[in-house]
């Protein structure tokens, strides 16, 4: 138990470094003023432009993938459910991301992080991720419905690779839940026909 403890807890300290809201400051806006406020990639992208919205992904991306990696293969390399512990930490760092305590608790969504966690969990699954968002973005214009339908891949690849693996699989459902959660006012925006469709760019006035 001490070992999810810690996974859980340094995981939230990682992930409170919100790479939106630093690029955002290095632009001299608080980018969770503008546009959807969400301090993510694609409210970067949309009031800032491609490069820091690639930078926030990456940032964000990384700062999953290193952690969880250097917590399951060197500092829990001997732990026989280190795979488990992975999802633990990723769930620290979706939290800390949607949550960061010196931001007021005002973060993202976790998907890049998501992605990440994925990637660290299973390589193999970052390609599955690329091909199905991307083509959710692209038929439906909305990367709200992209990033929560992706989530489900993560309980699904447990559930076809960890057969029997429970507790692993409801952590992978958490992921799902949490997404569904942190898109709350997506789902009403999509709802009510006022969701941002991507390539839409906000003004920013400073
Ligand atoms: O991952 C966040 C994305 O799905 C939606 O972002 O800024 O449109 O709420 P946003």
């Amino acid at each position: 138990v001490w070992r999810i403890i810690i996974c859980l807890l340094s995981g939230y300290a990682f992930g409170c470094i919100s790479t939106a809201y630093v690029v955002g400051k290095i632009n001299h806006v608080d980018i969770r003023k503008y546009g959807s406020g969400n301090a993510g990639t694609t409210n970067a992208l949309r009031t800032l432009g491609w490069k820091a919205g690639a930078i926030t992904f990456l940032g964000d991306f990384l700062k999953a993938v290193i952690p969880i990696i250097v917590f399951r293969n060197i500092i829990f390399k001997d732990v026989e459910y280190n795979q488990l512990l992975a999802l633990y930490m990723g769930l620290g760092i979706v939290l800390g991301h949607c949550y960061p305590f010196w931001l007021g608790f005002k973060g993202g969504k976790g998907i890049a992080v998501t992605a990440g966690v994925m990637a660290a969990f299973d390589p193999l699954l970052i390609p599955f991720f690329i091909v199905i968002f991307v083509a959710v973005v692209i038929l439906t214009k909305y990367v709200s419905v992209g990033s929560m339908l992706i989530s489900i891949l993560l309980p699904v690849w447990i559930l076809i690779c960890y057969p029997g693996e429970l507790h692993m699989f409801i952590l992978g459902l958490l992921y799902v839940a949490s997404a569904i959660f942190m898109h709350r006012a997506n789902i009403k925006r999509l709802l009510n026909g006022t969701e941002n469709k991507i390539g839409q760019k906000v003004k920013i006035e400073k």
